[in-house]
C-alpha cells in the first residue's frame, strides 16, 4: 500500500509542528540510540529525520529494526519541533523531526557499492556503472537540476524573442563538421549510411532559406572524435540561425541569453556588452583562443631586444623568424630554484618547449637564469618591458612563432592554477572574433575550413582569397567562458558565386561539391537571405555553472574515456541475423554474440 506524501523530505519546518504527515524516499543513514531508531530520509529535496520509538508505536518501531540503507520508504507521523540543543542548523529541516506512528517498506535494498554522498573517492568507471545510484547523491541532483533550469531559461528566453523551435533529423547525410561521423546502416537501402548529425548545421541553413526566420533547438549532436574532460561524442548544443542580420545582432541575442541563464540559475549579474578581442590578438596575448580573462598575465614580445643577443638561443630564434615572449607574474619573485626547476620540467612535458628562461627582479637582486649568456643591459630592458615591478617574476620561451605562443599559453594557465591567480567568483566571458577562415592541413597538402565551408570571410579579406588564403579572415566568432569555448558560430556565405570559391578554396571539385552539399546550394538557387548564428555547448555551460570537472557530472548517462557506457553495456556485439539484415559482414577476427 502506498502511504501517499504529503510532503517531501525538504521543507518540513517548526511552523509545521504538531501536524501529521507522510514522507516518502531513501534511507539516508541509521542510528540507533537507547531503543530509539533515527532514519535521515532522503528525496530529491532534502533530508528530513524520522524518529521511531516503541512509545509512539510499538508495530512500526519493531518494523523499523529491518532498516538499512538505502530501503525506501513511507513514513506517516507526527511533526515535532526539536530541542534547542538537537537543532541542526545544517538542514534545512534541522528545528524538526517526524516521530513515527506508520512504517510502509516499498523496496528493501543491497548494500550499495560506495556510499550516497558528496565528495566521495570513488573510481569514476564505478560511478559510472553504478550511475542510478551515483545520481542519488546531492551533488549529481543538484547538477542535473541546473541543467533542467538552463534549458526552460533558454527556451523561455528564445520563445520571448520570437525563435521557433524545430526539430532536425537524427537520421541524415553526414555535416561537414570535421569530426568523423557516426554512421547508421539502412536497411531498406543495401549498401547505404545514414550519418548522426555532427550539427544540424546544414538543415538550419535550409530553414532559414525555407523563411523560418528565427530558429532555435535544443539537440544532441555526436562526433565520433577523441574525448576528453571538455568532450563526449553525444553532447548536447543550443543551436541558433537567423536572417537578416549581421555579427552584432547575433551577439546582442547570445549575450542575452548567457545574461539570462546565469541569472535565473545561480544568480549571477553577468554585465554586456561582453568584450571581444580578435583571434590574433587572443594567440599573441594569451597564446589561447580561448583565454581566461578571470586573470592577468598578458604576454610581453622581447624579440626585438633579445635580436643582438649574444646568447644565440635569443639571437637564433628571432633570426629564424621565431619569438622571444613571456609574461611577469607579480610578487612571484621569492620562488626557489627547486620550484623553478618543476616548472621548467612542465614547460617542457607538457608545453613541448626546449626549456624555460626566468628573471626574479627582486630588491636586492636581478637574477636571469640565463645571466651568464645575456648582458645585464638586455635583462634591464626586458623587465622594464614587462612592467615587472620589484618582487615579480617573469617567464620567457623561445621558439617558432607557430609553438611559442601556445607553449606560453600552457604556462600561463599553469601559474594561475599554481598560485591561486584565478578569482573564481568572477565569470569572465568574452567573444573571439576574425578566425581565420582556413587553416592549412600540411598532411592533406590542403587548406581545409578552419569553422565549416559555410562560414564567410571578412568581406575586405575577399580579395585575399586567391593571392594569400591563409591571411583571410573570417565572419566567425566564439563565446568564451572562464577558459573555456562555450559557443561558436558564423555568418554564413548566402552567395552562390562566393561559396563556389570557397569550395574551390578548399579543394572540393564541383562534382564533389554538388554531391556533398548539392542539396544546400539548390536551396540557394531560390532565394538565400543573408543569415548567421551560433551554437551552444550545454554541456559545457552546465560544467562551468556547477564548477563541475568533467561534462560526464552534467550528463545524466554519459560515455566513459572510450566512448563506451558500462551501465548498459554499450557499444556491445550484436545477433548475426540484425548484421544479416543490413547487409554487413565483419572483418575477420571479429565476432557477433558474445556466445
Ligand atoms: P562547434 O563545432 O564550434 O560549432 O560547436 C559548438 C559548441 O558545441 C560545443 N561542443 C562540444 N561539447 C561537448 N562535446 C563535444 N564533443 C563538443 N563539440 C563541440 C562547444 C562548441 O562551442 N554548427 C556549428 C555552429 C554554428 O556555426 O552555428 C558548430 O557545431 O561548446
Amino acid at each position: 500500500m502506498l502511504l501517499k506524501r504529503t510532503h517531501t523530505c525538504g521543507e518540513l519546518s517548526s511552523a509545521d509542528a504538531g501536524q501529521t504527515v507522510t514522507l516518502n524516499g531513501w534511507v539516508d543513514t541509521r542510528r540507533d540510540l537507547g531503543g530509539v531508531i533515527f532514519i535521515d530520509l532522503r528525496d530529491r529535496y532534502g533530508l528530513t529525520q524520522v524518529v521511531f520509538s516503541p512509545q509512539d508505536d510499538v508495530t512500526a518501531h519493531e518494523l523499523a529494526d529491518s532498516l538499512r540503507t538505502e530501503y525506501v520508504i513511507g513514513v506517516e507521523g507526527t511533526v515535532q519541533s526539536r530541542d534547542e540543543a538537537n537543532i541542526n542548523p545544517k538542514m534545512t529541516t534541522g528545528q524538526i523531526e517526524v516521530r513515527v506512528s506508520k512504517l510502509q517498506i516499498y523496496s528493501s535494498a543491497e548494500t550499495p557499492p560506495f556510499e550516497i554522498a558528496d565528495d566521495i573517492k570513488t573510481n569514476e568507471d564505478v560511478r559510472l556503472k553504478y550511475r542510478y545510484l551515483d545520481l542519488r547523491r546531492p551533488q549529481m541532483q543538484r547538477n542535473l537540476l541546473i541543467r533542467s533550469k538552463v534549458a526552460q531559461v533558454v527556451r523561455n528566453y528564445f520563445d520571448a524573442q520570437q525563435f521557433a523551435e524545430i526539430e532536425t533529423p537524427v537520421l541524415m547525410r553526414s555535416t561537414p563538421e570535421g569530426a568523423r561521423d557516426y554512421l547508421v546502416p539502412s536497411r531498406v537501402n543495401p549498401g547505404t549510411f545514414y550519418a548522426l548529425p555532427q550539427s544540424p548545421q546544414t538543415y538550419k541553413q535550409i530553414l532559414m532559406v525555407s523563411g523560418m526566420d528565427r530558429y532555435f533547438q535544443i539537440v544532441k549532436c555526436f562526433r565520433d572524435e577523441d574525448l576528453r574532460a571538455d568532450r563526449q561524442p553525444e553532447f548536447t548544443q543550443i543551436d541558433v540561425e537567423m536572417s537578416f542580420v549581421d555579427e552584432e545582432s547575433i551577439y546582442t541575442m547570445a549575450e542575452g541569453m548567457m545574461k539570462a541563464v546565469l541569472k535565473e540559475t545561480v544568480g549571477y549579474e553577468l554585465q554586456t556588452p561582453l568584450p571581444r578581442i580578435t583571434y590574433e590578438h587572443a594567440m599573441k596575448t594569451y597564446g589561447s583562443d580561448k583565454p581566461d580573462l578571470r586573470f592577468g598575465l598578458e604576454f610581453v614580445d622581447f624579440s626585438d631586444i633579445v635580436a643582438k643577443s649574444e646568447f644565440r638561443v635569443f639571437a637564433k630564434t628571432v633570426e629564424d623568424g621565431g619569438a622571444v615572449i613571456g609574461f611577469n607574474v607579480p610578487a612571484h619573485g621569492h620562488l626557489g630554484r627547486g620550484v623553478m626547476d618543476r616548472l621548467t620540467k612542465r614547460a617542457i612535458e607538457e608545453a613541448g618547449a626546449n626549456g624555460l628562461i626566468y628573471i626574479k627582479n627582486n630588491e636586492d637582486e636581478v637574477y636571469s637564469s640565463v645571466g651568464k649568456f645575456v648582458s645585464e643591459d638586455t635583462t634591464l630592458a626586458m623587465v622594464e618591458r614587462a612592467g615587472s615591478a620589484k618582487g615579480d617574476l617573469i617567464l620567457v620561451l623561445a621558439g617558432s612563432k607557430k609553438d611559442v605562443y601556445q607553449q606560453l599559453g600552457h604556462m600561463r594557465l599553469v601559474m594561475a592554477q599554481e598560485y591561486g591567480l584565478i578569482d573564481t567568483s568572477k565569470n569572465a566571458l568574452l567573444w573571439v572574433t576574425e578566425f581565420p577562415l582556413l587553416e592549412y592541413d600540411p598532411e592533406a597538402g590542403r587548406y581545409m575550413a578552419m569553422h565549416h565551408p559555410f562560414t564567410s570571410p571578412l568581406l575586405e579579406d575577399v580579395e585575399l582569397m586567391d593571392s594569400d588564403p591563409g591571411k583571410v579572415r573570417s565572419r566567425a566568432y566564439d563565446m568564451v567562458m572562464n577558459g573555456n569555448e562555450i559557443g561558436g558560430g558564423s555568418i554564413r556565405i548566402h552567395d552562390r558565386k562566393l561559396q563556389e570559391r570557397m569550395f574551390s578554396l578548399l579543394g572540393i571539385e564541383e562534382d564533389e561539391a554538388r554531391e556533398k552539399f548539392g542539396f544546400l546550394l539548390d536551396a540557394f538557387k531560390y532565394g538565400a537571405p543573408p543569415h548567421g548564428g551560433l551554437a551552444f555547448g550545454l554541456d559545457r555551460i552546465v560544467m562551468l555553472l556547477t564548477n563541475s570537472r568533467s561534462l560526464r557530472d552534467v550528463i545524466a548517462f554519459p560515455k566513459n574515456q572510450r566512448a563506451q557506457s558500462t551501465m548498459d553495456n554499450s557499444p556491445d556485439v550484436v545477433d548475426p541475423r540484425q548484421l544479416d539484415e543490413l547487409h554487413i559482414q565483419l572483418k575477420p577476427g571479429l565476432h557477433t554474440t558474445n556466445k
